[in-house]
């Protein structure tokens, strides 16, 4: 059996062995969903930047393929983005029904763009002999190019992170770029680089309209410290991106835990999904874990929710689980400072879900080991904030990891909670993903008990169910 070693996670993508971080060259082509991500072959650590690569048919099981881009005298390979080259524009493919089209920085003596193509659904790639297609201009940080084409103004559109702002460019075939304009030098970047952009175009739930949203990856500073992904939404007219934010808002967050990082989207989709490295740039190098290090988030399906005039991101996990072992309770009233216990097997992966219909101001979840660790989630509606609490396990590799990892409610109250439990991390997502945090854990034992708890008034649940999921990996 595969991948059996403590914390290894059962639901989430890792590498059979070996360092990665950013997840990179996502594209939907000819039934398979790609996922390439940054990937030290020879090792644990960040180092020999490759892109390695998995794919999937259902964005929840992968099959990992090795190797896809090396290292060559240019430098090491960097964040990049994939996409379908349906109609040939770039000339690169033989035939008219083109191919996949890589759009990478190679990191060497300076950061630069270049592109590779692929004939044969990703498997191999032929690095094009022009390369870079945009060379340094005496950017330091100048890198993570996400390309997407842009139906209205006809063309591929880059966005390319560059330290302290993001620059757009556009380009008729992939090969020749042409800088559009910059956004985001008065926006706060505080002490951290801008990374992985992405720019996303959304519906927003309950109307027919779609919104523009600006993906920013902050490398330290975020909300719980470290990095992490914050995004604007506005409106992007082929040249410029516009924000509806002023740089005196608050910053949203895409997802305020501390391991969710370097999120991008997939190309070559109707609906949008997308996919985070789960870790933090804090202690990455030091995760208890080996021989592989580290996870890929849950891939997410995404949209916008508007709210008092603003518009929020939605997250919706995807889970392609057929099972059928669900156990449910309905109506469930927990009396004030009391907790409702539920053993559960201890060698599952979980799914959690509760529906309260009580307007309890302070109450919360969690889930407990067979030693006793207990990894607790408190929402607090007065103070508009949720806190996660994981002071357990194995914690002291690094005095940036034992958190209590906040959150804002966002001014909602919590009526629906979904939280899945994997070896070694819990994804929440609140109110169908509104309010989203992702942590790592180390537990030394196994979660066995999920706990519902309430604070100074009873908590009325109409339904708490859970659903022991399999492993990908069987
Ligand atoms: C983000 C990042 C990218 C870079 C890559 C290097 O986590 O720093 O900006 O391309 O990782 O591995």
């Amino acid at each position: 059996m595969l991948y059996q070693e403590k914390h290894r996670p059962q639901l989430h993508f890792t590498p059979k062995e070996n360092w990665i971080n950013d997840p990179n060259g996502l594209v939907y082509y000819e039934g398979e969903y790609h996922l390439f991500y940054q990937y030290n072959p020879h090792g644990n650590d960040h180092a020999n930047m490759n892109w390695g690569h998995a794919t999937s048919k259902d964005l929840y099981h992968w099959e990992e393929h090795g190797v896809a881009l090396a290292p060559d005298e240019l430098g090491t390979i960097f964040s990049g983005s994939a996409v379908a080259d349906k109609n040939n524009t770039s000339g690169l493919f033989e035939s008219d029904s083109g191919g996949l089209v890589a759009i990478f920085t190679h990191d060497g003596a300076s950061q630069q763009q270049s592109i590779a193509y692929s004939e044969d659904k990703g498997r191999t790639w032929i690095k094009y002999e022009g390369n870079p297609v945009i060379p340094n201009t005496e950017i330091k940080d100048f890198r993570d190019p996400k390309v997407s084409w842009h139906e209205e103004s006809k063309q591929w559109v880059m966005v390319l992170a560059c330290g302290d702002h993001i620059q757009f460019y556009s380009s008729p075939n992939l090969i020749d770029w042409t800088y559009l304009s910059s956004f985001g030098k008065e926006y706060p970047s505080y002490i951290g680089v801008w990374e992985c952009p992405d720019l996303l175009y959304l519906p927003v739930e309950d109307s027919s309209k779609k919104e523009w949203v600006l993906i920013v990856s902050i490398n330290a500073d975020g909300p719980n410290g470290g990095s992490a992904v914050y995004y604007f939404t506005g409106s992007f007219d082929g040249k410029e991106f516009h924000p509806n934010e002023t740089p005196k808002d608050e910053l949203k967050w895409a997802d305020a835990g501390k391991d969710f990082y370097a999120a991008v989207s997939w190309d070559n989709t109707k609906d949008t999904y997308w996919i985070g490295w789960m870790n933090n740039w804090q202690y990455a190098g030091v995760v208890p874990v080996s021989p592989w290090r580290s996870a890929m988030s849950l891939a997410r399906k995404l949209s916008l929710f508007e709210k008092d005039g603003s518009l929020l991101l939605k997250q919706e996990a995807i889970i392609a689980d057929n099972s059928k072992e669900e156990v449910s309770y309905k109506d469930v009233t927990i009396q004030p400072d009391e907790t409702e216990s539920y053993e559960i097997s201890n060698t599952a992966q979980v799914d959690l879900q509760i529906s309260k219909t009580s307007n309890s101001t302070k109450w919360g979840v969690q889930f407990v080991t067979d030693q006793g660790e207990a990894f607790r989630l408190v929402i607090d509606k007065q103070s508009d904030a949720y806190t996660f609490y994981r002071n357990e396990g194995i914690i002291d590799f690094s005095e940036d990891f034992p958190e209590e990892v906040k959150g804002s409610l966002n001014g909602l109250d919590v009526q629906a909670l979904k939280a899945i439990v994997d070896k070694s991390s819990v994804e929440l997502f609140l109110n169908d993903g509104l309010t989203v945090s992702t942590n790592l854990i180390y537990p030394k034992g196994a979660v066995t008990k999920l706990e519902i708890f309430a604070v100074n008034e009873a908590l009325k649940v109409d339904n708490v169910s859970w659903t022991n999921l399999h492993s990908i990996w069987k």
